[in-house]
């Protein structure tokens, strides 16, 4: 198998989201927010977003697997691995509980004071998202999320605090965790984690149209906040978050082309304002075709060209094939109708297709589209694992499948000439699903004790998966047997 060293300072690590993980959610002064709304659901069963907590439900965000206070533990374990990097994300509601607030909440900003200060002291560089899905639920339910306008100050506002206050701590900042994630809007349940919007009685056009409203909201928010960063600190470098799925064509028919042009289109437009500062034509004039008008200033057009970001980061988990069978290219609004099984790929538990290759096309066009530096902050495999009677945990399926796209990645860098700044599978610590709520559905290098159900001790322990990424980074990339 083809690999490579990567170049010197290459961040190897992994990559969390404070909900996801931390627990405490409602201890210093912690906010609820709306990951604290979402119930337990499985591969099969979708998650629940509740108007409020509901006694008698199960939050699994609430507990987490208590990061908030097994944080040094855990630090040091990836440390052991021989982390470069460490992505997690701030969560809004430690720093305004509700998220409109005045004055940020001291507690909050403190413990990441000293989560960062204990990465530095085993060399890890923490990479920083502000909002990953966790807006807080007080903005949903006020002013239903970024469909509003003054979410903008609202966000500015948390950007800034954690700008300055951590200036000296945090050089990697990204501003919102998949931001095109919301954009197929029948996916209710990722507009309402992503941009806070619940869509409860609208219809599938004021979906649509609120989706492009508050996308919008959210660019000019990362605009503003990536002005005011460079000027807290002129070294920050301040990224983008995209999840970046290649698309192809179920077949070489024309039709078949023309839809995956126009999803990629239709889905991939928001990098395009990040890094370039102005709309797509094709998404301009969808949003006039349909008569949208969403409230785009000229100020805001004037922002968005002042506020593009350093690198693009992405996470990549599969490539998505479409089929002109299922819905016409001129019909395309719902993305998700186009999609059609890829007979060339084997899929994950879940159902997510596998293909190490698409990272390397993944890689190949953002750099070609781009030509900024690019940051992979989420990739892997969820996937279920046996304890053994003596606890070991050999996880083979899990080095198998990040041995194959790191192979690609290496290709990229080394064969392709695509620049890299680091790799960070999502992850190494067993947590939160964001998708199904469970516990069971596992991505790490390190296993935690705890189910579905919620029951455990939480004790972490090494699965065979963390010596062979220890040895990787060991390595710089070369040796992946
Ligand atoms: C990404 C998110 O979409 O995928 C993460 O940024 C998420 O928050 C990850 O956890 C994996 O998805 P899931 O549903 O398996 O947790």
């Amino acid at each position: 198998m083809f690999s490579a060293k990567m170049p010197d300072g290459f961040l190897w690590g992994g990559a969390v989201a404070a909900h996801q993980l931390e627990g405490a959610w409602n201890e210093d002064g912690k906010g609820m927010s709306i990951a604290d709304v979402m119930t337990v659901g499985s591969a099969t069963q979708p998650r629940e977003i509740t108007d409020g907590v509901i006694p008698g439900k199960n939050y699994p965000n609430h507990s987490a697997i208590d990061f908030y206070h097994h944080y040094q533990e855990d630090i040091k374990l990836m440390a052991e691995m021989g982390f470069k990097a460490f992505r997690t994300s701030i969560a809004w509601t430690r720093i305004f509980p509700n998220g409109d607030d005045e004055k940020p909440n001291e507690a909050g900003l403190k413990f990441y004071d000293d989560l960062f200060d204990t990465c530095h002291h085993y060399g890890i560089e923490p990479v920083i998202t502000l909002s990953h899905f966790e807006i807080p639920f007080h903005l949903v339910k006020k002013y239903n999320g970024f469909t509003n306008r003054k979410l903008i100050d609202y966000f500015v506002r948390f950007a800034t605090v954690c700008f300055k206050r951590y200036r000296n701590k945090v050089k990697y900042w990204m501003t919102f965790n998949e931001i095109d994630n919301q954009s197929a809007y029948n996916e209710d349940f990722l507009m309402a984690t992503n941009s806070g919007i619940i869509l409860d009685g609208m219809s599938d056009k004021e979906k649509e149209a609120a989706m492009y409203q508050a996308a919008h909201y959210e660019l000019v928010a990362s605009a503003l906040a990536v002005k005011i960063g460079h000027k807290i600190n002129p070294d920050f470098q301040i990224g983008c978050m995209i999840n970046y799925s290649p698309v192809r064509p179920l077949t070489p028919s024309s039709d078949d082309m023309l839809l995956a042009d126009k999803f990629e289109q239709r889905r991939d437009w928001f990098s395009d304002v990040h890094v370039f500062g102005e709309y797509p034509q094709e998404v301009e004039a969808y949003i006039e075709r349909k008569g949208y008008r969403p409230d785009i200033s000229d100020e805001d057009r004037i922002v968005l060209k002042e506020g593009t970001v350093d690198y693009v980061a992405f996470s990549y988990y599969q490539t998505t094939t479409v089929s002109a069978q299922n819905v016409k290219p001129d019909k395309l609004n719902d993305l998700a109708q186009a999609i059609a099984v890829n007979p060339t790929l084997v899929r994950s538990d879940w159902g997510w297709e596998i293909d190490p290759t698409g990272l390397r096309i993944a890689l190949n066009h953002l750099t070609d589209r781009y030509h900024k530096p690019l940051f992979i902050v989420e990739n892997g495999l969820g996937a279920y694992d046996k304890v053994e009677k003596d606890g070991s945990i050999h996880d083979d399926y899990r080095i198998d499948y990040l041995r194959k796209h790191i192979s690609e990645m290496e290709k990229a860098v080394a064969m392709d000439g695509v620049d890299l700044m680091g790799y960070l599978p999502w992850g190494p610590i067993d947590l939160v699903s964001a998708g199904t709520g469970q516990m069971d559905k596992r991505y790490g290098f390190i296993y935690v004790d705890k189910n579905d159900a919620g029951q455990g001790t939480l004790k972490r322990s090494r699965k065979d998966s963390f010596y062979w990424y220890k040895k990787v980074i060991k390595t710089n990339g070369l040796d992946l047997n």
